[in-house]
């Protein structure tokens, strides 16, 4: 049993609250806030009933070392304008000065120094997770971004508390994504894109029987053109993978899955420059397939039209240069103007971007803050993070 928040009784108590604000910093800023806004309605649930809030986070992978440029430093700022709070930045996550900080700090609000700057937190070291747990009365997960990962202030620690519970976050991440590996309603569509298909075959693997239709786009759909004997010019292909995909295709087949597949592209010269319409499914010998064309994203938009939902995962383009982002804004779009009758689902960092950058973010039911999390959720695995929290697993 895994307990809500509001389950348990936050009054004079200090929490510990495991987020995972591990986000792009640019220039010294928080580059895309995402995942730290997503955790805000935690943060603000549990400071309206509790004593103290201590925020812990890991950033980038700074292997064990004190590293300036993975500080959380520009997390605290973001945090103080977003709460419009003062937020008390700690030197550390554990020892002297960080439990006097918690102990008499005046401000509700501490963030901890990067977890990872401790060699002991990726190692699920016992004497860490004991110092971590030691700073609060009650501890709180809404890090579903690394719940893939079996770590101190994941894992180890959560088992020296008695009351512990899923952040609002994490409940909300399940409860969007649980029904499409159980239940999904159907029609249910699922969208893969991005470079390979060598990071998908789990998740295929495992979505094939549930899905209704599976529409590929990105750069792993040439893979699967080239194995229907479909020339695909200078587009990037995964050789060893050409059998699996005949395989995937043989097996969504006899299940009677929609496969679709890319009908035109929009491709560019071998510099990824020049680009042209192809308006066929085969790609000429000098040129590179960067986009679906507009007869693919016509097709794959008429199947989210007749979707009840819809997970994508993977832009179906180079949507970080145009003119390569036109389908997945189209796709974008198309879930937007058909939202809440069909509940879109975003998972992956770029397909978030892709959707933040097609302006359409709060039209989409649910924007996964997960990229590793997300997927190993969805080829069906059991995700440490997750177990930590059952109190009867
Ligand atoms: C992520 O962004 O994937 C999570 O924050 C986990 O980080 P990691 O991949 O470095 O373990
Ligand atoms: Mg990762």
């Amino acid at each position: 049993m895994i307990r809500k928040l509001a389950e348990l009784d936050l009054r004079d108590k200090v929490v510990f609250l495991r987020v995972d604000f591990n986000v792009p910093i640019k220039d010294g800023k928080v580059g895309e806030p995402h995942r730290i806004d997503s955790a805000l309605p935690t943060l603000r649930f549990i400071l309206e009933r509790a004593k103290k809030v201590i925020v812990a986070s890991h950033l980038g992978r700074p292997d064990g070392k004190f590293v300036d440029k993975y500080s959380l430093a520009p997390v605290q700022r973001h945090l103080q304008d977003s709460l419009k709070l003062p937020v008390a930045m700690a030197s550390d996550c554990i020892g002297p000065a960080v439990e006097n900080l918690v102990r008499t700090g005046e401000g509700k609000v501490v963030l901890l120094e990067n977890l990872r700057f401790h060699p002991e937190e990726e190692k699920n070291d016992e004497i860490f997770s004991r110092a971590l747990a030691a700073l609060a009365d009650i501890y709180v997960d809404d890090a579903f971004g690394a719940a893939h990962r079996a770590h101190a202030s994941i894992t180890g620690m959560a088992k020296f508390f008695k009351n512990k519970a899923a952040g609002l976050l994490l409940q909300k991440e399940l409860d969007y994504l649980g029904p499409l590996l159980a239940n999904p309603a159907q029609p249910f569509v699922t969208i893969l894109g991005g470079a390979k298909v060598s990071d998908k075959i789990g998740v295929i693997r495992n979505l094939l029987p549930k899905v209704s239709a599976l529409l590929i786009g990105g750069g792993m759909a040439y893979t699967f053109l080239k194995a229907k004997g479909i020339d695909i010019g200078k587009s990037l292909l995964e050789h060893d993978k050409i059998d699996l995909a005949t395989q995937l295709m043989e097996q969504a087949k006899q299940l009677g899955v929609n496969l679709l597949l890319p009908v035109d592209h929009v491709a560019g010269d071998s510099e990824r420059k020049q680009p042209l319409t192809i308006n066929d499914s085969a790609i000429p010998g000098d040129r590179m397939g960067l986009d679906i064309g507009p007869k693919t994203a016509q097709l794959f938009a008429a199947e989210i039209g007749k979707a009840k939902l819809v997970l994508w995962n993977g832009p179906v383009g180079l949507f970080e240069i145009p003119p390569y982002d036109q389908g997945s804004r189209v796709l974008a779009q198309t879930l937007a103007d058909n939202h809440p009758a069909v509940v879109g689902i975003i998972a992956g960092g770029d397909t978030v971007a892709a959707v933040s950058a097609a302006g359409v973010s709060s039209r989409i039911a649910h924007l996964s803050t997960g990229g590793g999390a997300t997927l190993e959720f969805l080829e069906g695995k059991v995700l440490p993070g997750i177990k930590a929290l059952d109190d009867q697993p």
